[in-house]
C-alpha cells in the first residue's frame, strides 16, 4: 500500500471484535518495532504482549477502560533508559525511540487491517505491577491489537500544511 494511504488510513480503533489475531500478525508487527531506527542504534524498546484474558483484565488498574482490555492483544511499548542514548547537554530520548517503534508497528497493523489506539494516560506504576515490569524498565506505551468492530473514515482533522511548515527560517 502506498505510504500515504496506509497513514491516511490508520485510525485510533477503540471498539474491537473477540476474534484472536493470528500469531503471524502479531510476530509482523512485533517485526516492524523491531526494524524501527533508534538514537546511535542503542535499541533501547522492550514489548510485553499480553493475550491471557486475566492479565488483560489486570491492565485495567493502569488505564481504566472496557474496550482496552476487551481487545484480544494488548502490546506494552517499554524502554530502558540506561541502554538508551543521550545528548550531550543531557536531553534523553529513549521515548522518542520507543515512539517510532510503536508507531511502526501501529502502522503495520493497519497495513493488515488490524485496528490499534495509541495509549499514553496510564497509571505506570500500576502497569508495571500487573506485568512484573523490573524497576529500571519504563511503560512508555501501549495499545490493543484487534479486529477492528467500527468503521472509521480516513485521517482528515488535520493542520493545513500551511499552518506547520517554515520555509528556511521560522
Ligand atoms: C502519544 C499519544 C498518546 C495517546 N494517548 C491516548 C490515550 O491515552 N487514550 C486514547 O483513547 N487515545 C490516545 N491517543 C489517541 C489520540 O487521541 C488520537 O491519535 C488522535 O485523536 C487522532 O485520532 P486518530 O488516531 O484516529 O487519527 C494517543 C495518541 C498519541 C499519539
Amino acid at each position: 500500500m502506498d505510504i500515504l494511504e496506509l497513514l491516511a488510513k490508520r485510525r485510533s480503533i477503540r471498539r474491537y471484535q473477540t476474534k484472536p489475531v493470528e500469531k503471524e500478525k502479531i510476530i509482523r508487527v512485533l517485526e516492524a518495532a523491531r526494524l524501527g531506527p533508534s538514537a546511535a542504534n542503542m535499541q533501547p524498546c522492550y514489548f510485553v504482549v499480553v493475550t491471557e484474558k486475566g492479565v488483560r483484565e489486570s491492565l485495567k488498574a493502569s488505564y481504566n477502560a472496557d474496550w482496552f482490555v476487551q481487545a484480544p492483544v494488548i502490546i506494552v511499548g517499554c524502554a530502558n533508559p540506561k541502554e538508551a542514548w543521550r545528548r550531550r547537554d543531557g536531553e534523553e530520548y529513549w521515548k522518542v525511540d520507543l515512539a517510532i517503534a510503536m508507531q511502526n508497528l501501529i502502522l503495520a497493523a493497519a497495513e493488515l487491517g488490524l485496528g490499534t489506539c495509541w495509549i499514553a494516560n496510564f497509571d505506570e506504576k500500576a502497569a508495571k505491577r500487573a506485568l512484573n515490569v523490573p524497576k529500571e524498565i519504563r511503560v512508555v506505551a501501549m495499545t490493543p491489537l484487534g479486529y477492528p468492530d467500527e468503521e472509521k473514515g480516513l485521517v482528515t482533522d488535520r493542520k493545513p500544511l500551511d499552518k506547520l511548515i517554515h520555509y528556511e527560517r521560522w
